[in-house]
């Protein structure tokens, strides 16, 4: 398999052509694209130690995501927790948010539980078992909250019990997470969240235990930045396209727009409250 796989928007269109949410993972073996529709296999979990290419993973995803998908039909939530990857995407039409601290992405969440109240209570009224299938006059974009290092909130049990409720009914309401962590963790990653992350990419892992958390076996083994195991239907090996900062950026320039803001990414203070990786990790790994 090649070491490095450009990105490139003509091979990724045509890989995510045939989804409605097309999720773009990588190349395998015999140079095929794989990809798969969000909407069929909801919520994502991505995992792999520091520069093992998560967020590389999420940068191109969303930006596949943005090209392929009007701003009408969906709506990105990005969390931010090492306040480094997301600033490309703050001005982009689909985005509505792009967060770093507790505090916010809480409060971030706190919308998107009202929102999934609200889709219930619809699916229930017109006796529908999927948003999609709501009245013309009813129907809701398509909603992705995707959070980069979301261990850093695990203390926080608003946001992890609310993650929780988005997973477990967030697909036939048509609300999605895609989550990354460096450090898969038994007591992070609860049954419950594990079991409705349908789809898991394993970066590089530290040893067999973060494998079989993330149910990636084999990811332990990997040495390469970018290579990773995806468990959806079944295992594969894949090379995830390497979209650079730069490049990301040219793509997603004709989707900018001018916002005010309240849409910025919130500055840290020190009052904030927010945790530092430090914190988290030093009592997480026991
Ligand atoms: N798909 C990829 N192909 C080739 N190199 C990659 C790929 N993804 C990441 N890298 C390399 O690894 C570095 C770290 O990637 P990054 O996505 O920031 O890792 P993480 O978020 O897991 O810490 C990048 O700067 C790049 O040099
Ligand atoms: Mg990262």
């Amino acid at each position: 398999m090649p070491k490095e796989l450009a990105y490139k928007v003509e091979g990724v269109r045509e890989a995510v052509s045939p989804f409605t949410l097309g999720i773009i993972c990588g190349k395998d073996r015999n140079g095929q694209y794989n990809a798969f529709d969000l909407l069929k296999q909801p919520h994502i979990l991505i995992a792999g130690e520091t520069g093992s290419g998560k967020s590389t993973q999420l940068r191109s995803i969303l930006t596949t995501l943005i090209l392929t998908k009007k701003p009408s039909e969906l709506k990105l939530y990005l969390g931010d927790c090492k306040k480094s990857e997301f600033h490309i995407f703050r001005k982009v039409e689909h985005v509505q948010c792009v967060l770093s601290s507790a505090k916010d992405i809480g409060k971030m969440l706190r919308g998107i539980k009202k929102e999934l109240d609200e889709r219930s209570d619809l699916t229930e009224i017109f006796e529908v078992g999927h948003v999609d299938d709501l009245p013309a006059e009813h129907r809701r974009p398509y909603l992705v909250v995707c959070i980069d290092e979301f261990v850093m909130l695990r203390k926080n049990e608003e946001i992890m019990d609310i993650l929780t409720e988005l997973v477990a009914i967030g697909r036939t309401l048509g609300v999605f997470a895609i989550l990354s962590m460096q450090r898969p963790n038994a007591k992070v990653l609860d049954t419950t969240i594990r079991a409705n992350l349908t789809v898991s990419m394993g970066f590089k892992l530290r040893d067999v235990i973060e494998s079989r958390i993330v149910n990636t076996p084999g990811a332990e083994a990997i040495e390469t930045s970018g290579r990773f195991i995806m468990n959806s239907d079944k295992l594969y090996e894949l090379q995830a396209p390497y979209l650079t900062i730069k490049k990301a950026k040219e793509l997603l320039n004709p989707f900018v727009i001018a916002k005010g803001p309240v849409k910025e990414v919130t500055p840290s203070t020190p009052t904030s409250g927010s945790l530092t990786e430090k914190d988290v990790f030093n009592d997480v790994v026991d």
